[in-house]
Formats: structure tokens, sequence, C-alpha cells
């Protein structure tokens, strides 16, 4: 049994870069005391900066007064590393998060160590993006309180987060991981332990089929960007969004997910992106990927053709809302938590398995059947609920 984790609960996160300094702030303003510890001092350094400089914004845009934003920084405890001396000051926590390197077996040494010094109670979470929940929860003497509580970046502002039970984990954990993440003001839903959880596996078409669209010559990159927010109503294009994320983080998630799906075409990676990686064109963070930034780099024009636009779009959408259907059938979630992942996980302009309503499944199908045909490929098979949905006239989300 594991225990319940109260409002007085005190908190641990492990790793304080880019998620756990957010992890560890929503915790700190939502009243629990929070442990941070970093293998670098950098970071821990960093991460205290950081949230010195976030109440301040919070005092500044009004939502928090200084006493306030000032009992929030009480509530950290800093830690320098993660020895065994160092780990011990998380001996009282009754939720202890990690958010270290994406490496499984830096994740198993560190719940083994974290397990000789918690109570037997505590619940061990990872914020891990691409790794099974399972292999962690197997490295575990008591794998039952192992689970994954997966966070979007920036922790603080994004609503969606994906609870993930692993085969081990207690049922009532789940309950209790759900109940806590709604205190801490987000929306969470409940993912299958499988490849990219919800929101990393639904989103790859997004950019595997808007590159493929480009590597034909179907179209550009501004002109596919240009369709997709224009036509399609998103917010940011796949191109502009990938230069975003970065080409390289983009690249690693579609690779794990393809290697992890044994090689499934439906997610097979981009020759283009591979090569925009390898030549260190990472996005807006090196000053060019997709598109060329900086104030002197010329600003590309989409084909602002509709037709063809249209064509973009219908092809994308259908492989979007067929990635939707088929977790559905493969239980990935519920088809009301997948509505929600998307659409506050990533800002879809609407939800995949309504959109498939309103378009009506025949209709996407027929889209499906008729790339498929055309390609031979089994990277455009429909899905089975997809096909039957179209025959028997339902709905998608029921
Ligand atoms: P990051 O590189 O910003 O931070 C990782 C931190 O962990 C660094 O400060 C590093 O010094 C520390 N660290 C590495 N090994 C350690 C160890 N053995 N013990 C203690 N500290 C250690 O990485 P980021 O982006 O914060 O990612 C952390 C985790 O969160 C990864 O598992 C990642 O897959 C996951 N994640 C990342 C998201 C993102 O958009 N960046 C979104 C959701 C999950």
């Amino acid at each position: 049994m594991t225990r319940a984790i109260g409002s007085d609960a005190v908190i641990g996160v492990i790793g304080a870069g880019a998620m756990g300094a957010g992890i560890a702030q929503v915790a700190a303003q939502h009243g629990h005391r929070v442990f941070l510890a970093d293998a670098i001092p950098q970071a821990i350094t960093k991460a205290m900066e950081g949230h010195i400089k976030a109440m301040a914004r919070e005092v500044e845009k009004g939502r928090l007064d200084r006493p306030a934003a000032d009992a929030v920084l009480k509530r950290f405890t800093y830690v320098n590393g993660v020895g065994a001396d160092e780990l011990r000051e998380f001996a009282g926590c009754a939720l202890v998060i990690e958010a270290i390197v994406e490496d499984l077996h830096t994740k198993q040494g560190l719940f083994k160590a974290l397990e000789q010094v918690i109570a037997p109670d505590a619940v061990l979470a990872t914020n891990t993006s691409s790794l099974s929940v399972a292999a962690l929860a197997g490295a575990c003497a008591h794998g039952d309180r192992v689970i994954g509580i997966h966070f979007f970046n920036p922790a603080p502002v994004m609503a969606l987060v994906e609870v993930i039970p692993a085969l081990a984990t207690a049922p009532a954990l789940v309950a209790e991981c759900r109940a806590l993440m709604e205190r801490w003001g987000k929306v969470p839903v409940v993912a299958a332990d499988t490849p990219g959880f919800i929101v990393n596996r639904i989103a790859r078409p997004f950019y595997g089929e808007a590159l493929r669209i480009f590597e034909e010559g179907i179209a550009d990159a501004a002109t596919i960007d240009w369709a997709m927010t224009t036509l399609g109503g998103f917010r940011m294009g796949p191109f502009e969004l990938m230069d975003f994320i970065g080409n390289d983080v983009n690249y690693a998630v579609t690779r794990s997910v393809f290697e992890a799906m044994y090689f499934d075409p439906r997610y097979r990676p981009a020759l283009t992106q591979r090569r925009l990686v390898e030549s260190g064109w990472l996005g807006r963070k090196s000053g060019r990927g997709h598109y060329m930034y900086g104030t002197d780099a010329p600003t590309s024009q989409p084909t602002q053709d509709e037709a063809l636009g249209r064509v973009i779009v219908d092809r994308i959408v259908a492989m979007l809302i067929n990635e939707a259907v088929d977790a559905v059938q493969l239980r990935v979630a519920s088809p009301a938590d997948l509505e929600l992942a998307m659409t506050k996980g990533v800002n879809y302009p609407r939800g995949l398995l309504a959109w498939g309503d309103q378009l009506g499944a025949s209709a996407v199908l027929a889209t499906l059947e008729s790339l498929q045909q055309e390609y031979g490929e089994d990277r455009y098979r429909p899905s089975p609920l997809l096909r039957r949905v179209a025959k028997q006239g339902g709905k998608l989300l029921p």
C-alpha cells in the first residue's frame, strides 16, 4: 500500500533542469515543502534563480502578494548532489518525482538508491517521455509504488499531465495521482504504458506526414505551414513547430517511438529531418532549421493555393484521426482523456475523435484508403475501429 499524498505531503524532485525545476515550482506553489536535488551544482543555482524570478513575476502580475511569494520560496530545500548522504534528505518525502537525464539505467539506479532511504509506502514517479514505466518499476523492490507522471514543458504553464501506471503499479495510486494533479491545477489524463503515451504517439503524423508531403515536392514547408494554420486551424504549422521544439529533440522522439513500436512503418522517421540534425540545423536554437532565423534571414512565402492546401490538411488530419482511433482501440487512453490530451497538451483546435465525427468516419476512411492504394504502404492502413465505425455509421467519440 502506498500512502495518501495529502496537501501537507513533502515532495521530492530529482533533476533540476527545465522540467524538474518547473515541477518543483508547481508543487511549492500548491503548498508543499519541496526538496530539489541535482547532480550538478550549477543546475541547482539556475533552478533557484529561476524560482526567485518566477515568484517576482507572479507578484508583478498581481497573481501573488509579496509575502505569499516569499512563503513559496521558503518551501524549497535545494540539495547539491545525489550521493547516499544527499538522498537521505528525501527520507520524509511522500512522493519523489525524477526528471533526470532520459537514460533507463541512470533512472533505474536512482530509483534503487531512493528505495534505500524513503519510507516503504512512499511513491516514486518518473517524468520520462519515452522510457517504459514498467522497466523502472521492474528494477525496484516495490514496483507497486512506481508510476509515470508526465508533465509538459514548461511545467508551470502547461495544463496537461499524463498519469501512467505500469503493470505492477498499485491501482489505487492512479486515482491518488490524478487527484493530486487536479489539486495542482493540472488536467490529468491516464495513459497506458505504451511508447509515446498519448500525446507523443498521436502527434507523430503531424510532423511525419508533413515531412512526407514536403519530401515528395507536393508543397514547400511554408505552404504546408500556411495550410495547417490558416485552413487547418492549428496554432503553429508542423515545420515551424519542429524548428521551435528543436529538430534534434523532435527526431529523437520520433525515432524512439518508431523503435519501441517494433518498426511499424506508420511511425517511420523522415530522412529529411535526420539530415537537418546531422547538419546542425536544429531550428530556432541554432539559427537555422527548416527555416532561417535572425534579423537578415529571408522569409519564406507560402503558395496560398487553397485547393492544394485543403489536400494537405485532409491528408495530415486523416492520419492524426486514424492514430487517435487506433489508440482508442488499443486502449491507450479513454476517448475522453484522448480528446483532453490533444487539446490541452498540444493545443489542437479540436479533439481528433470529434474532428473525425465532424468529417465523417467514411470520409476519413476514404482519404486513408486512397493513400494506401496510391502508395501501397502499410503506413496508411486504416484502423480497424475506423473501418467498423464507417461501416456501421456510429460515432468515433461515444
Ligand atoms: P534537462 O537536461 O534540462 O535536465 C536534466 C537535469 O538532470 C540536469 O540538470 C542534469 O544535471 C540532471 N541530472 C542528470 N543526471 C542526473 C542524475 N543521475 N542525478 C541527478 N541529476 C541528474 O532535461 P529536461 O528537459 O528537464 O528533461 C528531464 C526529464 O524530463 C527527461 O526524462 C525528459 O525525457 C523528461 N521530459 C522532458 C520534456 C521537455 O520538453 N524537455 C517534457 C516532458 C518530459
